[in-house]
């Protein structure tokens, strides 16, 4: 499974990339808002800035809704560098652009995906990767977990090449049931990816092995 990081904070972008384990970005308008990024010259630079970081996909959304807006600004984001993928919500025009930008080799991500319908559609327009929202599934009682094992058996049934992208996601239980499932890749923040490093046993015998070394050689 792929890691991709949630955010356009470029420091938490460098450490994941650091880590050795990071293969993309995602970032929406929110997080972009975020980090106080205003200006369309200013979100350009920003999304270059992240591109010159790392070396996978960079995810950067259009905010036009209406099917020309949408086409003008994925074929200017996609001048900005060769990583960035078109985010492109799931909406009507939407998902005529996707088939647009598929029929041109313009990669993209079909983003706020809620229901296996929608998962189809963005697969029959071509779209490279779909996003359902898991945490913001779980939020209103839903089963976001239970959406991507749907998609992947879809997914699975014909052969469609689009990627599931589980999205939303809030902690390690996610992740990790996420490749359990056999989604292509997760986007997350960047403390849920660290938090898998972590367990109390690795922590208590990493202490005992170091200590057990100090008795003998001081
Ligand atoms: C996906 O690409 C979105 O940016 C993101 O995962 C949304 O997550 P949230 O529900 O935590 O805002």
């Amino acid at each position: 499974m792929k890691f991709f990081i949630d955010t356009a904070n470029l420091s938490e972008i460098k450490e994941a990339q650091d880590l050795g384990i990071l293969d993309g970005v995602t970032t929406n308008p929110s997080l972009m808002a975020k980090e106080g990024i205003k200006g369309k010259d200013n979100v350009y630079r920003h999304y270059k800035a992240i591109c010159d970081l790392v070396t996978g996909d960079v995810s950067a959304e259009v905010i036009a809704t209406d099917y020309k807006g949408i086409i003008e600004e994925g074929e200017e984001l996609v001048t900005i560098d060769a990583k960035i993928v078109v985010k492109v919500p799931m909406i009507k025009d939407g998902i005529k652009a996707i088939r647009y930008f598929s029929d041109r080799g313009i990669k993209t991500n079909c983003t706020l995906v809620f229901s296996a319908g929608q998962a189809l559609l963005a697969a029959k327009a071509g779209a490279t990767y779909v996003s359902p929202f898991i945490g913001r599934l779980d939020d209103i009682g839903s089963d976001g977990l239970e959406l991507i094992a749907q998609i992947k058996n879809i997914y699975d049934n014909y052969g469609y090449p689009t990627q599931i992208l589980a999205a939303s996601v809030r902690h390690t239980m996610h992740l990790i049931e996420c490749a359990e499932i056999g989604a292509d890749v997760a986007t997350c923040p960047l403390s849920v990816i660290t938090s898998l490093l972590k367990h109390p046993l690795t922590a208590s015998g990493l202490e005992t092995f170091l200590a057990d070394h100090k008795k003998v050689n001081g």
